[in-house]
């Protein structure tokens, strides 16, 4: 196959005038850093997302890092998570001091399996990380059923599943915490933030101190008339403040998100359509009790059926003018990890089985339906030339 067409990235971010605009106010305003369109944006993402507390960070890794400090997470301890997820997510743990121990995944929403968890509880065992693998929820009446009668914490990266409902409820507020991530290429985006959920007022105030370096309340109106060079550091905090900046784009995009989603929807039912008579390909699952985000659209490849593997598949897909990408490669395939933890491949068979299939095919609201089509006829010409 030649490379005849424009190439289809991955992912595009949707920034459009309003965000330009806010943008532009902002420069203008002078006030750049953490200030009043961060406490705007907080407010709208608290009402969105349902939750009582909303704290904007630099990060969705910063969220998860400083969460798990707000609950207490110490040198010693033990944090249960999958091991089909980014980096962050573990490094979150490790950067408290403490050992990420991985549960495997199931093989129909790639999400951790409840079922697993109590096997690998112990004396040292604090909280319960999980990840909402692509924006479709993980089983949480399961999981927080586990983690109450353990009297465990639970945290949500929901880095990938703003928007999403499990049993009619969003993520983020159905543990102690909620992570979201505005990535470039989340369902909606700063360039770079994230934002903390939670219905605790003390855990929100704790993260309020430590997100700015451990100073007490309000340090950021420190330069502005209201504000008072005066501060006391009550903990040796962090630098994870998200900016005025970013979150001038953040309230713009939260409204669009509807719309975003929806986009997104058409493509998946589109996808989900055009692959329907494929006996090659696993399409994504979803629970009865699940309405995804749709971050994602991984497909599995039944390899036996192929004359290629995953990686050539992806290259062919490139040849095609075609951006595709894997998600995630397990901790145990990172020399980090499996020197530090002495992980094992066979320990994660699920995990294993799903991540020498899988592709992630292209999924963005800017996508045109003519976008999606071609992706569809490239997987499919790659699929019958293939063919074993
Ligand atoms: C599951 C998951 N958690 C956390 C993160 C980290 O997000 P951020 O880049 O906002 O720190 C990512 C980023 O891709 C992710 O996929």
């Amino acid at each position: 196959m030649t490379m005849t067409k424009k190439f289809l990235p991955f992912h595009l971010p949707e920034i459009g005038r309003e965000e330009k605009k806010e943008v532009m106010n902002c420069l203008d305003s002078g006030w750049l850093t953490m200030g009043p369109r961060v406490k705007d944006f907080e407010e709208a993402f608290r009402a969105h997302s349902g939750a009582r507390h909303a704290i904007a960070v630099s990060s969705c890794t910063a969220a998860l890092h400083l969460s798990l400090v707000a609950l207490g997470v110490k040198p010693g301890d033990e944090v249960l998570t999958t091991p089909y997820t980014f980096a962050a997510t573990a490094n979150a743990i490790i950067h408290c001091g403490a050992k990420p121990v991985f549960v495997d995944i199931d093989r129909e929403t790639y999400n951790i399996d409840p079922a697993r968890l109590e096997e690998k509880i112990t004396r040292r065992t604090k909280g319960i990380l999980v990840v909402h693998f692509g924006g479709h929820p993980c089983d949480m009446d399961a999981i927080n059923a586990v983690a109450r009668r353990r009297r465990l914490f639970v945290v949500e990266d929901a880095a990938h599943a703003l928007g999403a409902r499990y049993r009619g409820r969003k993520v983020g507020t159905l543990g102690d915490a909620g992570c979201f991530s505005f990535y470039a290429t989340k369902n909606i985006t700063t360039g770079e933030g994230g934002m903390i959920t939670t219905r605790s007022a003390a855990a929100a105030e704790k993260m309020r101190v430590y997100l700015l370096h451990g100073i007490n309340k309000d340090a950021w109106k420190r330069y502005s008339r209201q504000g008072s060079w005066k501060y006391d550091v009550v903990f040796p905090g962090f630098k994870y403040n998200m900016a005025d900046i970013q979150a001038a784009m953040g309230v713009p995009q939260l409204k669009k998100l509807p719309a975003m989603a929806a986009a997104c929807k058409k493509h998946v039912a589109f996808y989900n359509a055009a692959f329907a008579g494929c006996p090659e390909l696993t399409l994504p699952t979803v629970k009865p009790w699940a309405e995804p985000s749709w971050h994602l659209y991984p497909v599995l490849l039944g390899l036996e059926k192929l004359k290629i593997g995953r990686d050539e598949f992806i290259e062919k897909m490139k040849q095609a003018g075609i951006g595709c990408s894997v998600h995630f490669i397990p901790f145990h395939r990172h020399s980090f990890y499996r020197k530090a933890y002495g992980l094992k491949a066979k320990d994660y068979p699920n995990c294993e089985y799903v991540y020498s299939r899988t592709v992630s095919l292209p999924l963005y609201s800017r996508m045109k339906k003519s976008d999606a089509a071609r992706v569809a006829a490239a997987v499919k010409a790659i699929i019958a030339g293939n063919r074993r």
